[in-house]
């Protein structure tokens, strides 16, 4: 499993995750991507997946680099 982690409060807004990776990411009205079904982790915003899919382009796209993708321990 991995892990898909926002730092959303960083989020300049530039909306290409939303633009590469429609499956995870959504443009919010305060002007940030959300990323969809997470939750909130220490301030990021975080979802358990089992195939990151277009979050590796959401990820690499990302201006900011505020989109991560990490390993998770089963
Ligand atoms: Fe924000 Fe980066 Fe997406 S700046 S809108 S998380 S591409």
């Amino acid at each position: 499993m991995k892990k898909i982690v926002h730092q959303r409060k960083k989020c300049i807004g530039c909306s290409s995750c939303a633009m590469v990776c429609q499956e995870f990411f959504i443009m919010d009205k305060d002007g940030s991507a959300t990323l969809k079904n997470s939750r909130e982790v220490g301030g990021n915003f975080e979802l358990v997946v089992e195939n990151t899919k277009c979050a590796k382009d959401a990820a690499f796209m990302c201006p900011v680099k505020i989109i991560k993708i990490e390993e998770v321990d089963q």
